[in-house]
């Protein structure tokens, strides 16, 4: 049982960038691969979690084959939201690995917008933010936030922590080599509410992933880490 911390525990992950539309053939998403959100589904699931993944666009192709994971896909948002926030009274702990768009086009047009003037003006409105929004609503839930910094990587993500009433977060230097987006390894620092919980150095994100599942579960479970 030591091995398989989290056995009977369900576990939803967010992996991937969202999509957000403007036309039926074009969109605004980012750099993420879903690789650390991979990642920690995996963990979770060799620790003995029941898991779901919630994935946006990625690069890698999803590990449809993992005994015990359910995989859903979704597109924007408001999707991820949708979907998060489904399975969220049933979830014992959320990892927010996926870079949400933090805005979308004000429309989606239905058809394929035309070329027209010298210049074009996109017009974005925000989106929900999904980690804040169910961290407003939390019980029993463990939140594991993600924090994506280019500067002052430890004021940032305590902000976010708090704002997003988060039990860890998960703080990348994006600009550091092997780390943040699209690369295999990853550079992180853990913070709860008291700071600084753990430095990983450079690490495959199968590493990583491993050692922020291992975290949750020792926190999960009541002994003190
Ligand atoms: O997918 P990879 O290529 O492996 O790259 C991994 C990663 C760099 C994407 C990952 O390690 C990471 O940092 N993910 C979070 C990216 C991000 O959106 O960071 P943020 O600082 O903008 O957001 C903070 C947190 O709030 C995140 O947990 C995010 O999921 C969440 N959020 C943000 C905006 C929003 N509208 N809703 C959210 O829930």
């Amino acid at each position: 049982a030591a091995k398989r911390p989290l056995a009977g525990r369900k576990v939803v992950v967010t992996a991937g960038g969202t999509v957000e539309r403007l036309d039926p053939v074009r969109y605004i998403t980012n750099d993420s691969s879903g690789k650390m959100g991979f990642a920690i589904a995996k963990a979770a699931l060799d620790l003995g979690a029941e898991v779901t993944i919630i994935a946006g666009r990625t690069d890698v192709a999803p590990p449809l084959n993992w005994a015990g994971l359910t995989f859903t896909r979704v597109e924007s948002a408001q999707d991820m939201y949708e979907a998060v926030n489904a399975v969220w009274a049933d979830t014992d702990i959320l990892v927010k690995a996926a870079a949400v768009a933090d805005y979308r086009p004000k429309q989606a047009a239905e058809h394929k917008i035309k070329k027209s003037g010298d210049s074009m003006t996109l017009e974005l409105v925000k989106n929900i933010d999904i980690l804040e929004t169910l961290g407003q609503k939390k019980k029993a839930q463990f939140l594991i936030g993600f924090a994506a910094e280019t500067d002052h990587l430890e004021q940032h993500a305590m902000d976010k922590l708090r704002r997003k009433n988060c039990d860890l977060l998960v703080a990348n230097d994006v600009t550091a080599e092997g780390a943040g987006f699209g690369a295999d390894t990853n550079i992180v620092n853990v913070y709860d509410a008291n700071g600084l919980v753990e430095s990983i150095p450079r690490a495959s994100k199968d590493e990583v992933g491993l050692h922020i599942m291992e975290l949750a579960a020792t926190r999960l479970t009541g002994e003190s880490k």
